[in-house]
């Protein structure tokens, strides 16, 4: 079947989740051709820390220089090929090759190169860079070049969402990685949707209305159903302008590839917390007391983050083949936040920390659903419609033209 076949008002075809061969597509014109989000600045606090990531079979790394840049470059030495970090994350004054010891500074300039004639071009053999890209402390990277010009675009509408949150003052409190038995698109495919909630969220809809989450914000056409929380929106809305939060909706506009909202928190809660109490005592950037709403952010491909006044979760979706997905999870308080004093790891993480095993199973009885043989594309609710934008983007991603 040819993608111009595809009808986006149904899940895709079965291959489409477990060919080998659209899978490595994918990479290519999706995870190493555009803005992929991959790490924050809470990641690297100090000059010289640095992170080790891959994407499909690339590796590469991020690290803060010393003039406090945040710069990325593939793990390879540029003498014989040997890899130069390894290990999750560490700091490094400079980066000196396992091997021969060839020797790197932060802004990847090669200062030694030993075994080589004192006349030997230094200059031009520099570390492989790639592009990097940080809005509001959330670090996107693009390993081909040259990289979708759209980021600038990005940034501008973003980042008034996310500067009273400051994140680059925030700590990983907690990262949690889940592997999951299942294609990369089916986590996407699920995150893009709250019908499922009701069923199966029990924990996040303490905190939590389902809509404006997966469901539209259609002020023109309420449901009874929806009548709470609209009331409340309307009531939050003013108090959000008196506090200056950016709160309108942005939904992948021109083709670009996020969506963002603010919504109101259920239930007087103040965090996604089952109390109605805030989770960290600290509070994050701009904020002088806890604010019962929260930032949700959605990219394609890989990624939706929220943020508290208190704390800020955050996910990224790396594919690692065809039926294995790794799903990182980050909890971010800020910065001078002491656990045990001002916040308890079991309170903060609790409600997500659920959220993902029982999406998790979700996205995993669903691959296993598909593989049975007996799968045929199943039709998207309207409710769901966020699925059908996303595999619309997808499906386009896959039909451009490769640039590279
Ligand atoms: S391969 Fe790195 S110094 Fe030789
Ligand atoms: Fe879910």
């Amino acid at each position: 079947m040819s993608l111009t076949e595809i009808d986006t008002n149904f899940t895709l075809p079965a291959q489409f989740y477990t060919s080998k061969d659209i899978f490595e597509e994918e990479l290519e014109k999706i995870f190493y051709s555009k803005w992929i989000y991959v790490a924050c600045e809470a990641d690297l606090p100090k000059p010289g820390d640095y992170i080790t990531l891959k994407l499909g079979t690339r590796s590469f790394f991020l690290q803060r220089g010393q003039n406090g840049e945040v710069r990325g470059f593939y793990n390879v030495c540029r003498h014989r090929g040997h890899e130069l970090l390894s290990g999750e994350r560490g700091n490094r004054k400079g980066i000196s090759c396992p091997y021969h010891n060839w020797t790197y500074d932060l802004s990847g300039k090669l200062l030694r190169a030993r075994g080589m004639d004192a006349d030997f071009p230094k200059q031009d053999y520099g570390l492989n860079p790639i592009n990097v890209a940080v809005i509001g402390g959330l670090i996107y990277v693009c390993l081909n070049s040259p990289a979708p010009d759209d980021i600038e675009t990005v940034s501008n509408l973003l980042s008034p969402y996310l500067a009273p949150y400051q994140v680059a003052k925030t700590k990983i409190a907690c990262q949690k990685d889940i592997i999951e038995a299942c294609n990369w698109k089916l986590v996407i495919e699920n995150n893009r949707e709250c019908l499922h909630c009701d069923t199966n969220h029990p924990e996040l809809l303490v905190p939590l209305y389902s809509s404006g989450f997966g469901k539209g914000l259609d002020k023109d056409h309420i449901a009874p159903s929806e009548q709470r929380f609209q009331d409340t929106l309307q009531e939050k809305e003013r108090e959000w302008e008196g506090l200056g939060l950016p709160y309108e909706l942005i939904e992948f506009p021109d083709d670009l590839w996020f969506r963002t909202v603010r919504l109101p928190l259920a239930n007087q809660c103040l965090s996604h917390t089952l109390k109605p109490e805030h989770a960290c005592k600290k509070l994050l950037g701009n904020f002088r007391k806890p604010e019962g709403s929260g930032l949700s952010l959605w990219t394609h491909p890989n990624s939706w983050n929220h943020f508290l006044s208190d704390h800020i979760i955050t996910f990224a979706v790396f594919p690692l083949s065809v039926d294995k997905t790794l799903v990182r999870t980050k909890w971010l308080v800020a910065a001078d936040a002491a656990e045990g004093v001002d916040y308890n790891l079991e309170d903060l993480t609790k409600v997500w920390t659920q959220t993902n095993l029982q999406d998790q199973s979700l996205a995993e009885g669903t691959y296993r659903g598909i593989c049975s043989g007996g799968y045929l594309p199943g039709p998207i609710a309207d409710e769901e419609y966020l699925v059908k934008q996303f595999l619309s983007w997808y499906t386009d991603q896959l039909t451009e033209t490769p640039v590279h």
